[in-house]
């Protein structure tokens, strides 16, 4: 099947850089078996937020396992608003054979996360990535941004995400992306945070679909997502100013967001290793988790056979991944990121880097570009890059 797009890709103009870009909205045909949460009815206001998240949080029990009353098929043609970026030295042929790069941001963000215009987009993981030969497709999850919106609780679940990322992966690999003619030679999956969690499921599911894996503001320790849901004090996102602004964004009860910037401080930010100024605009940008999603991270695969190469990356002073500091194990390993190798056992490669200076939102701080040099030459050292032809 040919995936079509809504109107043709757009190229996106006024870029400083070399990069060439198109923006559409691909309808991706989708299924997948989510849980159904009866034994919760999804929060009403403010306060019915507030107390999903003192039940998220409380010790000594299983909230998702509290809540989940079984199983149901969800399927839908979902529209996923996407951007493909080339370096405008591939731009004129469209024949090279790229290393592709697909990037699942996190949660609090939508696909800007990888391609920050602050500062003339001197943040901009796209930009370093396409420095590098790369090609990057970046897309706003499905339920968020630009994409198709649905039920908070049964529907925009991780499970329903992580066939969204499997389609446009299969796609984008044999072509039939409408109007990407490129062929990549190999896929490369980036995620950061929640992407990062469904970048490893891929992996877990569909381990073939990928060439290497790169997880950023990942562990696959679980202790210090109550701090993370805490330290987000989620409200309401149709509440909030910064979401009521941004006109277009229609968010139903359920969509929870950060309430305020120093919720964004606490969960992303690693004090003083950035310019406040950022920090300001990620509460512009903020964008809203669902409670369906905040319910499935439990439910996702614990363990990937994948057997590429995995690097594994944190903020030294990661918050969600680590509680706020990676190297703290009390001996148990060399960091918690790197605790992440036992759930990858048959990985060709496994590497964990503690990039220093850096929170959870590792592309907000003053040295952002220095870890994407590290994933570049990761990448590089691996076979993953634009000079290596695919053997077959
Ligand atoms: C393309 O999408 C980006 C966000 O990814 C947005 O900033 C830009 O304005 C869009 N350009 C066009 C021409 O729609
Ligand atoms: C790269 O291509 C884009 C879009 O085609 C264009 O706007 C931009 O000016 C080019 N940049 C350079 C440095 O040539
Ligand atoms: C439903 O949730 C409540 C907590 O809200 C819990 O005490 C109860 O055991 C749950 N029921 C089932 C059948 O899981
Ligand atoms: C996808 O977009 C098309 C065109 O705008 C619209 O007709 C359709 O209803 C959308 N589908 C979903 C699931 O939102
Ligand atoms: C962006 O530029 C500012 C100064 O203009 C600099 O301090 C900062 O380190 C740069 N950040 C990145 C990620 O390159
Ligand atoms: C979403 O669409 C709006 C309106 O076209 C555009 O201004 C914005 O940049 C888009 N955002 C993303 C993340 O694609
Ligand atoms: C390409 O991938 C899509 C998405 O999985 C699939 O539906 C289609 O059959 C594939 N096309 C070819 C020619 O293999
Ligand atoms: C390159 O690809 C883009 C988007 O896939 C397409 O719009 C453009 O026409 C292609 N350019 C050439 C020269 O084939
Ligand atoms: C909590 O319950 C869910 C659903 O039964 C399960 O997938 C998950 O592994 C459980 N988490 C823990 C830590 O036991
Ligand atoms: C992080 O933990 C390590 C190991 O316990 C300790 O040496 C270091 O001082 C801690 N860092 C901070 C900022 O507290
Ligand atoms: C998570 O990390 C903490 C701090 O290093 C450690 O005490 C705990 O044992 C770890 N938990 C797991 C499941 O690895
Ligand atoms: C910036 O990041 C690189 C890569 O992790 C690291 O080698 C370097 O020491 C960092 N610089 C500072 C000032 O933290």
């Amino acid at each position: 099947m040919h995936i079509a797009t809504i109107g043709a890709w757009i190229l996106a103009t006024g870029l400083v850089s070399a990069k060439t870009c198109y923006n559409a909205t691909v309808p991706v045909p989708v299924s997948a078996r989510n849980g159904v949460f009866d034994n919760l009815s999804t929060p009403k206001n403010n306060m019915e937020a507030t107390m999903f998240s003192i039940a998220a949080t409380r010790q000594g029990g299983n909230f998702t396992e509290d809540a989940l009353t079984g199983y149901a098929t969800v399927s839908g043609h979902y529209n996923i608003s996407a951007q493909y970026c080339m370096p405008n030295s591939s731009a004129s042929s469209n024949s090279s054979q790229p290393v592709l790069q697909i990037l699942t941001h996190g949660i609090g963000f939508d696909k800007t996360y990888w391609d920050l215009p602050y500062n003339n987009f001197n943040y901009s993981y796209v930009d370093y990535a396409l420095s590098r030969g790369y090609h990057t497709l970046s897309y706003d999850r499905l339920g968020l941004g630009n994409s198709s919106h649905g039920d908070p609780k049964s529907e925009i679940q991780a499970f329903l995400e992580v066939e969204v990322l499997a389609q446009i992966t299969r796609s984008l690999r044999n072509a039939s992306l409408s109007g990407i003619r490129t062929r990549p030679s190999k896929i490369v999956h980036v995620g950061h945070s929640f992407g990062s969690y469904l970048t490893f499921a891929l992996s877990a599911t569909y381990p073939d679909l990928s060439d290497g894996l790169v997880l950023t503001g990942f562990s696959t320790n679980s202790s210090f997502t109550p701090q993370f849901v805490a330290g987000s004090n989620f409200q309401q996102a149709r509440l909030d100013p910064s979401i009521r602004s941004r006109p277009g964004l229609n968010y139903s009860l359920g969509y929870l967001v950060t309430s305020n910037m120093g919720n964004v401080e606490y969960t992303l930010f690693d004090p003083p290793h950035y310019d406040p100024k950022i920090l300001a605009f990620a509460e512009k940008i903020k964008q809203p988790v669902t409670v369906g999603e905040l319910l499935t991270i439990a439910g996702l695969p614990q363990e990937s056979k994948f057997s590429g190469p995995v690097l594994v990356m944190a903020g030294s002073n990661d918050m969600a991944s680590c509680g706020g500091n990676c190297t703290a194990t009390g001996g148990a390993s060399e960091s918690i990121p790197a605790a992440a190798k036992e759930a990858f056992p048959d990985a060709k490669t496994f590497s964990a880097y503690i990039q220093p200076n850096t929170g959870h939102g590792l592309n907000m701080h003053y040295n952002a570009t220095g870890g994407y040099k590290q994933i570049a030459d990761f990448l590089g050292n691996q076979g993953l890059s634009k000079n290596m032809k695919r053997l077959r």
